[in-house]
């Protein structure tokens, strides 16, 4: 029998997707109530095969998920596990990272980016493919929502580099302790890299409150950022 699909169908390419009205029409209706379209909205860009966005919605339900990932084939794997694991409050949508932040997610409607292992592109040539741009920034900005927050982690430690020098020059964005994943939730790379031993660096930066003494000056709230601040 065909599964549910959680995979979102977009009502167009230039409109705004309307979180709200997606999870508010849930598969299982019977649940869909306006107080699920007002829960945090936590994306996780880049999914991949979905291990930890599914153990973050099992493990929080009154939450909901977007996964992106441009690869149908890993959107549908983890769709089945959606319905199997009888999951309503996760939805997933096939796009490119740049072009959902940039057209498609509406101002103030994220609370949590969660962006695990980005492809580094690690030729010299490739470089200009990189998600993490200062237009990117710009982005998640308008996106997040007053304090929301965007964790990182990668095992590239250039493009982790890269990113925290973004980020640490721009006083919208103040750095946080770093996100650290349960056991559950490590996502089906990090197990990878973790079964190599490569070491991961992981760092979250939190959108500054007008107002808050980090705008004028340094910011960072608490510690900065470190490679391999956690290395399991
Ligand atoms: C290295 S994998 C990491 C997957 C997952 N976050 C993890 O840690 O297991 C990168 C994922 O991002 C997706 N991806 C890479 N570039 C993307 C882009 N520009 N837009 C959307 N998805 C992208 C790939 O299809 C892949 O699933």
């Amino acid at each position: 029998m065909e599964s549910e699909t959680f995979i979102i169908e977009l009502p167009g390419w230039t409109q705004l997707l309307p979180p709200n009205e997606i999870f508010g029409s849930a598969p299982n209706s019977a649940e869909a109530s306006s107080d699920k379209q007002d829960r945090p909205l936590e994306v996780d860009l880049g999914c991949g095969k979905g291990r930890f966005i599914l153990a973050r919605a099992k493990a929080n339900h009154d939450t909901n998920f977007l996964g992106i990932d441009r690869l149908l084939r890993r959107l549908k794997k983890v769709n089945r596990k959606i319905s199997r694991e009888d999951l309503s409050n996760v939805r997933l949508l096939r796009v490119e990272a740049s072009y959902a932040v940039e057209y498609l997610l509406p101002p103030i409607s994220v609370s949590t980016f969660y962006i695990f292992f980005p492809d580094p592109w690690p030729k010299r040539r490739h470089a200009r493919r990189r998600l993490f741009t200062k237009s990117f920034l710009d982005s998640l900005h308008r996106i997040l929502r007053p304090a929301g927050c965007i964790h990182l982690a990668t095992d590239h430690m250039d493009y982790f580099t890269e990113i925290c020098g973004l980020f640490g020059q721009d006083h919208r964005f103040t750095a946080v302790p770093a996100f650290l994943p349960s056991e559950e939730e490590r996502t089906d790379f990090e197990l990878v890299f973790l079964k190599k031993e490569a070491q991961i660096n992981r760092c979250s930066f939190q959108k500054t409150e007008v107002g808050d003494p980090a705008v004028g000056g340094i910011n960072q709230k608490l510690a900065p950022p470190q490679a391999g601040s956690e290395v399991s």
